[in-house]
């Protein structure tokens, strides 16, 4: 695949981009770079702004000059989704793609974030999946691309807890569907069960942009479990804090980023790179910026 001439510009870079709004401080391009530069893959990676109401023109003037992929991060995943030709079945799960394709006529949707985190949770941090009881926080976009991929490892049982619970159970019902022979359920956050010592807590809500913790019973946390949120910043989210209270072990969302990337790239290109590296720079710089 890669170095095709199919819809590349002859002799030139195939070029991508990361589609989104606001997208300046993507660190994206910067990730990209380093699997293109490990892999000896020649290839031009930058952010796109996209207009709020002008996804599908910024996409289509991109593919039209010539561009390979593009990633599609906040708030447009939804309209990738709709502008697809064709899907992967992790992005049909999903609803949502973070990943574009093109190939010739073709527009391939992928969603590569919940292997990101599966693959950052596996591989990164050395815990396995399989047999583990895990607590989902939330039911919006970012826990239903997590839940099938989750899934796929065999945990023992997978609880998903979220505000309205309704939505809890749409996810619910859905994921048991595809694994019947799974126990997966839906509650409220004052529901969660008390008796369920739980092996990791996933928090995929929006609450640390609002600098909140979803309200979890103290029992969630007897067991010490990995307490993983999808999000990231310099200092640790919210959620983490009162994780660090209880004495779980913390992780934030960098190396979901940088794992969602290397499957998106390994997608394009046919290449996987190597994650480590990458992961090591970004924390080490964010840890520098925050010292500075
Ligand atoms: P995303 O694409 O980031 O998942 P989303 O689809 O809007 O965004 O979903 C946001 C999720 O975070 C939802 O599960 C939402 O709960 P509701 O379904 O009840 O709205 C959850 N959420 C947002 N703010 C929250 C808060 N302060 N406390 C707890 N949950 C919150």
């Amino acid at each position: 695949m890669s170095g095709s001439m199919q819809t590349g510009i002859p002799n030139q870079p195939d070029q991508y981009v990361v589609i989104g709004n606001p997208i300046a401080h993507s660190k994206s391009p910067r990730i990209h770079a380093c699997f293109a530069a490990e892999t000896a893959q020649r290839l031009n990676y930058s952010t796109l702004l996209a207009p709020l109401d002008g996804f599908v023109a910024t996409a289509e003037a991109f593919r039209a000059a010539g561009g390979r992929g593009a990633n599609v991060t906040v708030p447009f995943k939804l309209e990738a989704f709709a502008y697809a030709t064709r899907l992967t079945s992790r992005a049909q799960a999903a609803g949502a793609v973070n990943t574009l394709m093109f190939d010739g006529a073709d527009i391939i949707g992928d969603n590569t974030d919940g292997l990101g985190l599966v693959n950052d949770i596996v591989r990164n941090a050395g815990i396995p999946l399989q047999a583990k009881r895990i607590l989902l926080l939330g039911a919006g976009g970012a826990a239903r691309g997590a839940l099938l991929p989750l899934l796929e490892q065999q945990p023992a049982q997978l609880i998903i807890a979220n505000r309205t619970l309704s939505k809890a159970q749409q996810l619910a019902q859905a994921a048991q569907a595809e694994f019947p022979d799974l126990v997966v359920a839906a509650c409220t956050f004052d529901t969660i069960p008390t008796d369920c010592a739980f092996d990791m807590i996933i928090n995929a809500t929006s609450a640390s942009l609002q600098d909140a913790v979803p309200p979890l019973p103290g029992s969630v946390w007897q067991a010490q479990p990995l307490a993983y949120d999808m999000m990231y910043g310099a200092t640790p989210t919210a959620f983490l804090q009162v994780a660090a209270q209880h004495a779980a072990q913390c992780r934030d969302g960098l190396g979901m980023l940088v794992e969602q990337a290397a499957a998106a790239f390994a997608l394009w290109r046919g290449v996987q790179p190597a994650t480590g590296p990458v992961l090591h720079e970004l924390r080490m710089e964010m840890q520098v910026a925050e010292g500075a």
